[in-house]
């Protein structure tokens, strides 16, 4: 049989609940031969200890510049889609080392836990501030009101980015996450660079006390830090700060509803709250599939070989509900022991943002429960929308009622 003749279709089912799928695979098909909405072919891990093994292999690269040809050989002919490369890409999640590691040396102190503790403050501030601005409303689309605008004024705080233009910003990534046509991805691609070289220029102008001037300090010695790689930084900090967070905001919230006992039992017992985190980022994390990889030789996961310059995609999902790994692994438990999920990732491009996401998850979530005792989904969950994003697992909208008027319980 030839390399292309098995291959399963990731379809519009797969991102509304990938989950039914990844049960299969990992049973029938652990490394298995998608080809994604984009048109590329990929080989999709589901399994816990594989795609631990995989994140963690030097042999899957992610050296975005080496791999522009095999673009054109493991796509679908016809398929077209913005090549990998461009002035948005010369960041470290795009690279092996020494560049990875000369890279992330630059920011990595800025967000370690010691790092970002100045911030729960400011953190907790502007979670009240949302919050209260909520209050006298009765229904609310709660991704638009509080887990967008939560985490990207953090970011952006943190970085040094005006106000203005968040919502622009806010529309391109969704479009760069997405599997929207090739010409939308591309101009989205385009205005954002076009915006973050005008706020650098405009940075330059106007230095602060943050880490954009920081960078842009540090790229005067073009060694350490080349003017594309200075924007490219800039981007894949807006876009992962930000584009996750919400999700584990939105998804927590979603969980909880979803699961009336389990909402309960964190509401009596707040202490529950870090463990409650990290079984939110295990059972509906904000990132489905890693970022891709490819191999650089031949690679054997328990028999199945993946033959060199073939791209990978490891399943964080599956991973995270494999049940050899979790018991019952389908079950939210908020008082899960410490599980060594893999929502941010494993090894050397581990999440250098986790710190700061689990301070705003634990922060936005044990103010809203605080804040909105009778919180409750508005509308039928089943109408809910996933987008379809072969990296984020994120709901477009999550319509939900504040107020303490009675509404009936939500069935699900
Ligand atoms: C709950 C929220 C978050 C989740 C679930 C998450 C998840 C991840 C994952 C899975 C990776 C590795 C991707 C791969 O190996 O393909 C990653 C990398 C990264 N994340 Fe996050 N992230 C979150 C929040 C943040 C935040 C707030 C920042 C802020 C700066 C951030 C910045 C980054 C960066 C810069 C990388 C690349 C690291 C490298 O290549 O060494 N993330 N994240």
């Amino acid at each position: 049989m030839s390399l292309r003749e098995d291959v399963l279709r990731l379809d519009e089912g797969f991102f509304q609940d990938p989950y039914a799928l990844y049960d299969e695979l990992r049973e029938t098909g652990p490394v298995r031969q998608v080809l994604m909405p984009q048109g590329v072919y990929a080989w999709l891990v589901t399994r816990y200890a594989d795609a631990r093994a995989a994140l963690a292999d030097p042999r899957l690269s992610k050296d975005v510049a080496a791999a522009g040809t095999l673009m054109q050989t493991n796509r679908e002919p016809g398929s077209r889609r913005p090549e990998f490369g461009g002035e948005l890409a010369a960041h470290m999640l795009n690279m092996d080392p020494p560049d990875h590691t000369r890279l992330r040396k630059l920011v990595n102190r800025a967000f370690t836990a010691r790092g970002i503790e100045p911030m729960r403050a400011r953190v907790q501030q502007i979670t009240d501030g949302l919050l209260d601005a909520l209050a006298e409303r009765g229904e609310v689309d709660l991704i638009a009101e509080f887990a967008f605008p939560l985490p990207m004024t953090v970011i952006c705080e943190l970085l040094g980015v005006p106000d203005a233009d968040r919502e622009s910003f806010r529309g391109w990534t969704s479009t760069v996450t997405s599997t929207a046509p090739f010409e939308q991805i591309q101009a989205a691609g385009m205005a954002m660079a076009e915006y973050l070289v005008k706020l650098l220029a405009h940075k330059r102008t106007a230095p602060g006390d943050d880490l954009l001037t920081a960078l842009i300090e540090t790229s005067e010695d073009g060694d350490r830090l080349s003017e594309v790689e200075l924007v490219s930084m800039t981007f894949l900090l807006l876009l992962a700060g930000h584009e996750t967070t919400v999700n584990l905001i939105s998804n927590s919230v979603l969980a909880l509803l979803r699961n009336p006992e389990q909402l309960a039992a964190l509401r009596a017992d707040p202490g529950l709250l870090p463990g409650a985190i990290e079984e939110f980022l295990r059972y509906e994390g904000p990132i489905n599939l890693a970022t891709m990889r490819y191999t650089t030789e031949p690679v054997d996961f328990d028999g199945i070989e993946v033959p060199a310059n073939e791209f990978v995609l490891v399943s964080l999902g599956a991973a995270n509900r494999d049940p050899e790994r979790f018991p019952e692994a389908d079950r939210l438990d908020v008082a899960r022991a410490p599980s060594a999920h893999l929502a941010f990732g494993h090894g050397i491009h581990y999440c250098v943002g986790a710190p700061l996401a689990r301070m705003e998850g634990e922060i936005a979530l044990g103010s809203l429960l605080r804040r909105f005792p009778d919180l409750a989904l508005a509308g039928d969950p089943v109408e809910l929308v996933w987008r379809e994003s072969t990296i984020v697992r994120a709901l477009d909208t999550l319509p939900v009622r504040l107020s303490a008027t009675p509404i009936d319980p939500v069935e699900v």
